[in-house]
C-alpha cells in the first residue's frame, strides 16, 4: 500500500530529488572551470581581500570532486534500483513491507514446532508451564499491551485481565473465544428515554448496589427503572451477565471510572467497548499461547 494519497506528492518529490541532483551536478561542472596555473604563473586571485588576506581563485581539489560525482552516481543508481521518487517501486521491486512479511514468513517457521509442542498442551497445563508463559508474555507485550497496558492491569475502557472480575468469562475456554472472534460491549444510551431525573434516580440505585452512599428517594425512584430497562442485561441483582459482556455493578469495580459522574455519563451516553478479534491476524496457535498467560494472570 501506498502513503501518498495524491499524485502530487509523487511529483512534488521526484522533481526535488532530480532536480537537487541536476543542480549539483551544474555547481559541480561550472565550479571545475577554474585550471591549475600553469608553470611560472601564480595563482590568480578572486580580487576578494580581507584585512590582508586574499582569497585565491584554486581549482577544487580533483579527489573532492571525483567522490562528490561518486556520489551523485550512486544516487542516481540507488534511484534506479530502489523506490525513492514518490510511487516509482524501483527497478528491483523491493519493498519494506515485503522484507517485513518474509522476515515474519521465517520467524513462524522458526518458532512452528515450539507452537505445535504448545497447541497439543491445555490452557490450564500451559498456564503452568514457565517457557509458555515467558512466550506468552512477549506476545502479550507486542500485542495487546498497546491497549491493556504492559502489566494488564487495563485502564479506563479498558478491563484489568489480572483479577477474578470478567465481563465475558475468565475460564479457558471463554478467554480462548475473546481473544479469537473478540467482543463487542453494547450499553445503550439512557439520556433520551430517561431524562436528567431518571438517570440520576438509577445512577444512584447502581451506586447503591456496590455498597456506596446515595439519596434513599432516589434509589427507591431509581430501582424501577432499574428493573424495567436494565435487569434484562445486568440482571435484577445487578451481577451482570457474561453472554452479553453486561458488567456485575454490584463489586465497585469499574471498566469506566468509578465517580458518580463516570457512572452517571456511561448510563446516559452508552458505551461500545470494542476488543478487537485476533485469530486472523495472530493464527489459532499464538493465540492459544496468548489465552494460557492471560489465564494464568488471574490464578492464585
Ligand atoms: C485496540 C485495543 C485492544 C487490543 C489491541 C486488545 N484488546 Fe483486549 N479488550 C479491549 C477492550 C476495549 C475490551 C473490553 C471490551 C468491552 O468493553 O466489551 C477488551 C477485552 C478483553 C478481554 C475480556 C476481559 C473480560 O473481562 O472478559 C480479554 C481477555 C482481552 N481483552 C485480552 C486481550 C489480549 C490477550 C490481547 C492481545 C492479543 C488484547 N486483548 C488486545 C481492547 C483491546
Ligand atoms: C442491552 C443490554 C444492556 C442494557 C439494557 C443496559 N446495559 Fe449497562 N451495560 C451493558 C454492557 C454490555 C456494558 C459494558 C459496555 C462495554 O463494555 O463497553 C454495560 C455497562 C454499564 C455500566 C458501566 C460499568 C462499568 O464497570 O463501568 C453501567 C454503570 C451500566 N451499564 C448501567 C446500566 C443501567 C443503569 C442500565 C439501565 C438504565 C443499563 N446499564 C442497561 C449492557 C446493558
Amino acid at each position: 500500500m501506498s502513503d501518498f494519497f495524491s499524485p502530487f506528492w509523487t511529483f512534488f518529490i521526484s522533481v526535488g530529488t532530480l532536480g537537487g541532483i541536476a543542480w549539483m551536478v551544474y555547481l559541480l561542472i561550472v565550479n571545475s572551470k577554474t585550471k591549475s596555473p600553469a608553470n611560472g604563473e601564480s595563482v590568480q586571485s578572486t580580487g576578494h581581500e580581507w584585512d590582508g588576506i586574499e582569497e585565491l581563485n584554486n581549482p577544487l581539489p580533483f579527489w573532492w570532486v571525483a567522490m562528490f560525482y561518486i556520489t551523485i552516481f550512486f544516487g542516481v543508481i540507488y534511484l534506479i534500483l530502489f523506490p525513492g521518487l514518490g510511487v516509482a517501486k524501483g527497478a528491483l521491486g523491493w519493498s519494506s513491507s515485503e522484507a517485513h512479511s518474509q522476515e515474519v514468513a521465517k520467524a513462524n517457521q522458526k518458532y512452528e514446532p515450539l507452537y505445535e509442542k504448545y497447541a497439543a498442551l491445555s490452557i490450564p497445563e500451559l498456564a503452568e508451564n514457565e517457557a509458555a508463559k515467558r512466550t506468552g508474555g512477549r506476545l502479550f507485550a507486542t500485542y495487546c499491551s498497546t491497549c491493556h497496558g504492559s502489566d494488564a492491569r487495563g485502564a479506563r475502557g479498558f478491563p484489568n485481565l489480572t483479577d477474578h472480575d470478567w465481563l465475558y468469562g475468565g475460564s479457558a475456554d471463554q478467554i480462548k473465544t475473546t481473544l479469537l472472534t473478540g467482543r463487542q460491549g453494547n450499553m445503550p444510551a439512557w439520556q433520551t428515554s430517561l431524562g436528567d431525573e431518571g438517570v440520576n434516580d438509577v445512577t444512584s440505585y447502581v451506586l447503591n448496589l456496590s455498597g456506596r452512599e446515595a439519596p434513599a428517594e432516589e434509589i427507591i425512584a431509581g430501582e424501577k427503572i432499574f428493573t424495567s430497562m436494565c435487569a434484562a442485561c445486568h440482571q435484577a441483582d445487578g451481577t451482570g451477565m457474561q453472554a452479553l459482556g453486561a458488567p456485575n455493578l454490584t463489586d465497585d469495580i469499574w471498566l469506566y471510572g468509578a465517580s458518580r459522574g463516570h457512572i452517571q455519563k456511561t448510563i446516559a451516553e452508552g458505551r461500545k467497548g470494542i476488543m478487537p478479534a485476533h485469530e486472523e491476524l495472530l493464527g489459532e496457535k499464538k493465540v492459544h499461547i496468548l489465552a494460557a498467560y492471560v489465564y494464568s494472570l488471574s490464578q492464585n
